[in-house]
């Protein structure tokens, strides 16, 4: 069976810029800090009425017109997100409703590699039903689950969408869903959480929040296993597809640190021109990091036809996946 196919793409993100001299007000860091730490020098963050399901919105759009596609012919609506404008509706459902969408539609947990998981997802429904045009967001306002008290997590994130509309008929230019796998692990599960809210951390009438209502995390130790499971997967994928490293055009990991990127460019040994690189601008948007990035690389002309594509990511949970994309 043809792989399916990415029809469009197309990304947003807020017009707030916050550049790292902004959080110096805030807590006690510094530009040199966090540049020299995370390689992130600006990020965006929603205003008021800005929300994940507005966001993404705005990429769908971009995304529905970049493949020439009427958002009636969507037959399946998938929004990746941890931070969903509620926790019912669905915010999948909102994105339907403000595009006029009458079709199947939820959101999908996978932290920061909710993006690759709903790809695989969509690629699944395609399986099911041929003539299926699945439309595929990763959305996040970061913005509202982040602790502007935590020097050491408050820095990293930003807030964004990235769409793709996929379908099983290939078109001229448009890249090929060649393959994806995913992974998952909860023995790591308490390394990276937000807790708050949930059912086991349930709301309380009239009680005040606390940071377990935040993003918690223990840099250090995500960040090991970060650098080890995006390489592994990266290097599954390719072997899985009698692909070397060298083979690879492009690798667009998850943004969430240079340091981060550069140690899995280290360890897979491709060069870094051959990575690339958003999270300086607008830091680590979760599930919306890959589908901006692959956005961007394309709009930036990064991407040529024929290229391969290698996109890798990894998250709370733990979870960890990669994609092979065939231009
Ligand atoms: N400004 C100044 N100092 C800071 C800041 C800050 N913003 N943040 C932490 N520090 C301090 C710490 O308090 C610590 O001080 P101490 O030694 O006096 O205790 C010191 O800097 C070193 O802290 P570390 O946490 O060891 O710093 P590290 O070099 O590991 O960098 C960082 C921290 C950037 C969080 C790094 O560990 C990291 O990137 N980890 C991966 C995190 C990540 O990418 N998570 C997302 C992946 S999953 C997902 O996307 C949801």
């Amino acid at each position: 069976m043809q792989p399916p196919c990415l029809w469009g793409l197309g990304m947003h993100t807020p017009a707030r810029c916050i550049s790292n001299t902004d959080f110096e007000s805030i807590v006690d860091t510094s530009d040199e800090w966090i540049v020299s730490r995370t390689g992130i020098r600006t990020r965006y963050h929603v205003e008021p009425g800005e929300t994940c399901s507005t966001l993404a919105v705005q990429a769908a759009r971009r995304a529905l017109a970049d493949a020439a596609i009427s958002p009636h012919e969507v037959t399946h609506l998938l929004v990746a997100t941890f931070t969903g404008d509620c926790a019912v509706p669905p915010t999948a459902c909102l994105v339907a409703r403000e595009l006029g969408i009458q079709a199947p539609a939820m959101d999908l947990a996978a932290a920061c590699s909710g993006f690759l998981y709903a790809l695989e997802v969509g690629r699944g429904l395609i399986a099911l039903h041929p003539d299926a045009t699945v439309l595929v967001i990763g959305s996040e306002v970061c913005s509202s689950r982040i602790n502007f008290t935590d020097r050491s997590t408050c820095v990293l994130f930003g807030d964004g969408a990235g769409a793709a509309v996929l379908r099983a008929a290939a078109k001229p230019g448009a890249p090929l869903l060649r393959d994806v796998i995913l992974h998952a692990d909860g023995a790591a599960a308490d390394l990276l959480t937000v807790r708050g809210g949930g059912s086991a951390c349930p709301p309380i009438l009239g009680a005040t929040i606390g940071p377990e209502y935040f993003v918690e995390m223990n840099g250090r130790e995500v960040y090991k296993y970060a650098v080890r499971l995006m390489s592994e997967v990266s290097q599954e994928i390719l072997t899985r597809n009698s692909l070397a490293v060298s083979d690879v055009d492009l690798f667009i990991p998850h943004q969430a640190n240079i340091r981060i990127i550069e140690a899995v460019a280290r360890k897979l040994d491709i060069p870094l021109e051959r990575c690339f690189v958003d999270v300086d601008r607008l830091g680590n948007t979760s599930a919306a990091s890959i589908p901006i990035a692959l956005a961007e690389a394309r709009a930036q002309g990064h991407i040529h036809p024929g290229d391969t594509v290698l996109l890798a990511s990894f998250g709370g949970g733990f979870t960890w996946a990669a994609a092979l994309l065939q231009f």
